[in-house]
């Protein structure tokens, strides 16, 4: 059986589909079979995987296509996922349509990624819903722990309301600049906190990763050797043996 992570923050820009796109990427070269789901209308982990927005999401039936990755398949975006938003917001089941939609999918893959938008809504909460474990990306500013604070909220909500078992497995730390005292003071805080469930891998603000998804490229496809290159290929590492 597959793992089924969600990578959420309400916030905007945090670096989600740049941490699902490229975590799933360096999972796929590790061997392990790994299904991307992009539940982002913004399509943005579909165009760097190289598909596009298809005609029908993981919700009307949407199935896994290749990407330029072996071991690397994804389920796009479609066009009027924002339209299926709605109708899942009429239907009894509509907190639970990802989760149905993926269980034929947890047998034939070792881990699967679920991107989110920038929001609390309903297609988050399907993949709250439909996950086992959260990936919190946070960039270190200012309002990021207030952030945290209403996700953290909003998910023990879904464990009190609908019995959800998903677990926190890590925050990961995006778009970080050590020579910033903000930013080194935003890590220490988070750490003290959350202690050994942030990740001890940061992702570094880098060019590379800004350049890559402009070729509709992995980092691993675009310029494994850059610092960001290297801290994803760490923190799919670090990851991995989480799994085990
Ligand atoms: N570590 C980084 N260094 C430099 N640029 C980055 C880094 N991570 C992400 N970016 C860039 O920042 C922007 C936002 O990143 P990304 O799209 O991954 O965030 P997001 O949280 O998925 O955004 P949204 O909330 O809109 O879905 C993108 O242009 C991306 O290329
Ligand atoms: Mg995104």
């Amino acid at each position: 059986m597959s793992v089924v992570f969600a990578i959420s923050n309400q916030k905007g820009g945090v670096g989600k589909t740049t941490s699902v796109v490229n975590l799933a990427g360096y999972c796929a070269l590790a061997g392990k079979k790994t299904l991307v789901i992009d539940n982002d209308p913004q399509g943005n982990a579909s165009s760097v995987l190289g598909s596009g927005l298809a005609d029908k999401s993981v919700y009307e039936g949407g199935v896994p296509s290749p990407t330029r990755l072996d071991g690397l398949l994804v389920i796009p975006a479609s066009h009027d996922l924002h339209e299926r938003e709605r109708s899942l917001a009429q239907g009894a089941q509509g907190r639970l349509a990802l989760r149905s939609a993926l269980a034929p999918y947890r047998s034939a893959f070792d881990v699967i990624f679920i991107d989110c938008p920038p929001n609390l809504s309903l297609l988050p909460m399907n993949a709250l819903l439909a996950c086992d474990r959260l990936i919190l990306p946070v960039q270190c500013e200012y309002f990021a722990m207030e952030g945290m604070a209403q996700l953290l909220a909003f998910v023990q909500d879904l464990r009190d309301t609908d019995h959800q078992v998903l677990t926190l497995h890590g925050i990961l730390l995006t778009m970080h600049d050590h020579r910033h005292p903000l930013c080194r003071d935003v890590e220490a805080q988070i750490r003290q906190h959350f202690g050994a469930k942030t990740f001890a891998t940061t992702i570094p603000r880098d060019v590379a990763l800004a350049a890559a998804p402009s070729h509709g490229k992995t980092i691993l496809e675009h310029d494994p050797l850059s610092a960001g290159g290297i801290a994803y290929l760490a923190a799919a590492k670090e990851l991995i043996d989480g799994l085990e």
